[in-house]
């Protein structure tokens, strides 16, 4: 055992005192909060019911035009993290509506953003040039300081969640953004370019080199959903994840942008999970099915389109009502390539 020193003196005083003067500060006082024995978040479980959030963002259509915001969005704020527009320490959620006749105007920005389809059928958003129609449980791309507009020009509202990366660019003190202006940017590539180039399996065969962003940025919810219904019928379920799986970037098989991880998961009906937990503070939308959560000790129902956020190391299972399929993003690339990653399976 170390011999216990009382900071509590007054000489301690006066020289904690003199240090501050030239901005200096003892680390035996912070060192065991800033070097824990496990990761500790102010992040916490939380969840938020669609039929909660939907009647709030229509009123947001009522009361701010989508020209008027920029972006019609409602912040999920973790509770822990109220007024950071954080969802998780690292990571921002939202949820976007655009209404008939809306064009949110382009811009660009350092953070990496991707879009989860809620509710609505083929409106459209324009990235880099590409436009894609959008319909419910597609994941879009907007990779960092690409532009991108959004527009509606369909009958029925579209709703989606964003993700982005906005709080690891403020810590690292590292954004730009820039508007446009034009309202809309001129579409440069014929519709499904990046799909007919990228979507079947195969690549073109004097195609540039890769970078960090998939060259793919639309990942239909077909596609994904027909992917998870075969590997239930044909593989083994992962007792943790039931059938989990990363959408990936075509040319090198690596996360589809550098800072934030989506993938989707199968949860089959009447199936419960076991424990499990990861560093990566995740964020999850239910694309389909019934069912519940337990984060970290807190018991959450599940129904379509809710969402709700799984802190760092907190433990997690599922128990589905129905097939329950649930989309997530977390930032596991940055983890992964700094070495931090870390994941943990209850023994049974
Ligand atoms: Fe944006």
């Amino acid at each position: 055992m170390k011999p216990a020193v009382s900071t509590k003196t007054p000489e301690f005083a006066s020289y904690y005192g003199r240090l501050s003067q030239h901005s200096i500060a003892p680390l035996w006082e912070v060192l065991k909060n800033l070097v824990t024995n496990e990761p500790v978040t102010p992040c916490v479980p939380a969840h938020w019911p669609y039929e909660q959030v939907r009647p709030l963002l229509f009123e947001a259509g009522r009361l701010i035009s989508a020209e008027q915001a920029e972006r019609r969005v409602l912040v999920l704020e973790n509770p822990g993290l109220r007024n950071e527009s954080s969802v998780t320490h690292s990571l921002y959620a939202g949820i976007q509506l655009v209404l008939p006749g809306e064009v949110a105007a382009q811009h660009r920005h350092s953070q990496a953003a991707l879009r989860f389809i809620l509710e609505g059928n083929g409106a459209t958003t324009t990235v880099d040039g590409e436009r894609f129609e959008m319909y419910p449980g597609d994941m879009i791309l907007t990779p960092s300081w690409q532009w991108h507009d959004h527009q509606n020009e369909t009958k029925e509202p579209i709703v989606w969640m964003d993700g982005l990366d906005i709080a690891l660019v403020r810590l690292l003190d590292a954004s730009f953004a820039q508007h446009a202006n034009q309202k809309e940017q001129e579409v440069t590539r014929p519709k499904e370019t990046s799909r007919n180039l990228y979507g079947a399996n195969m690549l073109p065969i004097d195609d540039a080199p890769a970078t960090q962003n998939s060259p793919l940025m639309r990942y239909p919810y077909a596609e994904a959903r027909a992917a998870l219904e075969r590997l239930k019928a044909a593989t083994a379920w992962d007792a943790c994840h039931g059938i989990r799986m990363r959408y990936a970037h075509p040319k090198t098989g690596s996360w589809v942008m550098p800072t934030i991880g989506p993938a989707i998961q199968l949860v089959p009906k009447g199936f419960t999970t076991t424990q499990y937990r990861s560093t990566d503070g995740a964020v999850f939308a239910v694309a389909e099915g019934h069912g519940s959560a337990n984060i970290g000790g807190e018991t959450f129902s599940l129904a379509p389109h809710d969402v709700f956020v799984c802190p760092a190391w907190a433990w997690r299972t599922f128990e589905a009502r129905d097939d329950l399929v649930l989309f997530t993003f977390s930032d596991r690339p940055v983890q992964e390539k700094l070495g931090l990653w870390r994941e943990e399976r209850a023994a049974n």
